[in-house]
């Protein structure tokens, strides 16, 4: 394949005769996925491409896949079988599949085999080579493919954001935890940090650009750093961004519960831009669950970082993962589940129905549970999180948020749509000059799925 940037030469000569080009790309999944989404559109307006939304104008369509669940891969292949038609339609249009699906052997075999319209296949850390694979594909090669892991990440690599005021930043890739249900760590590699320096430069230049929002992320932010020697720890990361000159909010995400230390907790509290929210993926509330999960924390470690920060703020919010129905879950440990999300009064959970995953430790085990029980367990844990919900959000009434404006609200006419420091959806009176501003709000009114205000002067 050719070095990247010679590819690229080459491409801009061969599409340059036929621009506009259009590419419609598609991620799925995680924030980190759809990060790499934003680069391969770098690449790709770096090449010359103009974007479409609509994938039946499209000259080139990619879809960034997800792996985590076995419905998020059905979809991707449903989407992907209905794409033959376009193909057939138009024939010189190219289309490739990237991302974590893409970095399990048997399903890159399974769509070189079973899906003739696909052109390539690019693997999750193999984002330099597009031009490489694209160039391949125009010069008539019936199917590239690179999959290889390669251990290095470009720093400088062009970026096409989703957003023009809330902008996420990779910390780190991949995931050392291998909790026994997730497939992660087998798709997207160990971990590896990027140099703080690179990272606080990149916000340095986002908030410069005037952006309100910078999510970091990783799978474990809290081992920031453990992959290299010398290397400042997450807290300490956290501290130098928030020195950064700007009005903007620091969130991040996922932080793993065994890694949750004060130090961390103490610098979310003490940085004035860092979000007094939590993302603090618990998974069950049964002690015998998370052994088998290979979580490495008990309920009663969660239970004592939730104290720690209600204790110094009282208003604290904290979001969680949870999975229902992991092999084997008996009524006991949902039991154990919904009463710690009693115990805690997340403001939000997001709930997934367990999803065997081939090459997992957990898909080995002979699994009991009829699906009909895991479907039962499922609404009841949403029913009991919307009484929690409805009920925890009256502690803001009456309260002044700061909220960035996301949007027009697509539930009342003449309201926008925006979220407060604590990740609450606020919605209240206003129109669409407001979006991509802060504005301070006053709440009337809590419903079980936001708050509602009315702006203060
Ligand atoms: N690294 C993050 C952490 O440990 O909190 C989570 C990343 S994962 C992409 C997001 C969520 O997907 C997990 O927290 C878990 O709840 C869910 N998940 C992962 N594997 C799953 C599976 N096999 N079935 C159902 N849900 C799964
Ligand atoms: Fe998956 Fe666990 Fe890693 Fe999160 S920490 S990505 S759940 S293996
Ligand atoms: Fe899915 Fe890969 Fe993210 S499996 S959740 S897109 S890291």
């Amino acid at each position: 394949m050719p070095e990247k940037q010679a590819a690229v030469k080459e491409i801009k000569a061969i599409i340059g005769k036929k621009l506009p080009q259009k590419a419609y790309v598609r991620s799925f999944g995680c924030q980190l996925n759809v990060s790499d989404g934003e680069k391969i559109k770098g690449l790709l307006k770096e090449i010359g491409y103009e974007f479409t939304e609509n994938e039946n104008e499209a000259d080139l369509i990619i879809l960034n896949t997800c792996a985590v669940r076995e419905n998020a891969e059905d979809r991707v292949f449903g989407i992907v079988g209905s794409m033959k038609k376009l193909k057939e339609l138009k024939n010189d249009l190219i289309i490739g599949i990237s991302g974590c699906m893409t970095a399990q052997e048997h399903i890159a075999e399974k769509i070189r085999k079973s899906y003739p319209q696909v052109d390539f296949v690019l693997g999750t850390s193999a984002i330099n080579s597009l031009p490489g694979l694209l160039l391949d594909c125009l010069k008539g090669s019936r199917f590239s493919c690179d999959i290889n892991e390669y251990a290095d990440f470009s720093e400088a690599a062009p970026q096409v954001r989703e957003s023009t005021f809330k902008a996420s930043v990779p910390i780190m890739f991949g995931c050392n935890n291998f909790c026994t249900y997730c497939i992660v760590p087998y798709v997207r590699g160990r971990e590896r940090s990027r140099k703080a320096e690179d990272i606080v430069n990149e916000v340095k230049q986002l908030a410069a650009d005037g952006y309100k929002e910078i999510m970091l992320l990783g799978q474990n932010v809290n081992s920031y750093g453990n992959d290299m020697e010398g290397s400042v720890s997450f807290p300490q990361l956290l501290r130098m961004i928030n020195d950064i000159e700007g009005d903007f909010v620091i969130r991040f995400m996922s932080s793993h519960p065994k890694d949750a230390s004060k130090e961390l907790m103490d610098a979310i509290l003490e940085c004035e831009k860092v979000a007094k929210h939590l993302h603090l993926p618990v998974q069950s509330g049964s002690n015998k669950i998370l052994a088998d999960m290979n979580r490495r924390y008990t309920v009663e470690k969660y239970l004592e970082i939730v104290d720690y920060l209600r204790e110094r703020d009282p208003l604290f919010s904290f979001t969680t993962d949870l999975i229902v129905g992991f092999p084997n879950e008996s009524d006991e440990d949902f039991a154990a589940t919904i009463e710690l999300i009693k115990r805690v009064k997340y403001d939000n959970i997001y709930s997934f129905i367990y999803s065997k995953r081939t090459g997992t430790k957990a898909a080995e085990i002979d699994d009991r549970t009829p699906e009909e029980v895991k479907s039962r367990r499922m609404r009841e844990l949403l029913e009991a999180q919307r009484e929690i919900s409805t009920e925890y959000y009256k502690r803001f009434i009456g309260r002044k948020m700061r909220v960035l404006v996301d949007d027009t609200s697509k539930k009342r006419e003449g309201y926008v749509t925006g979220k407060s420091n604590e990740f609450i959806i606020v919605e209240f009176p206003g129109d669409s000059t407001l979006i991509g501003r802060f504005v301070d709000v006053e709440i009337t009114e809590a419903r079980n799925w936001a708050v509602i205000g009315k702006i203060i002067d």
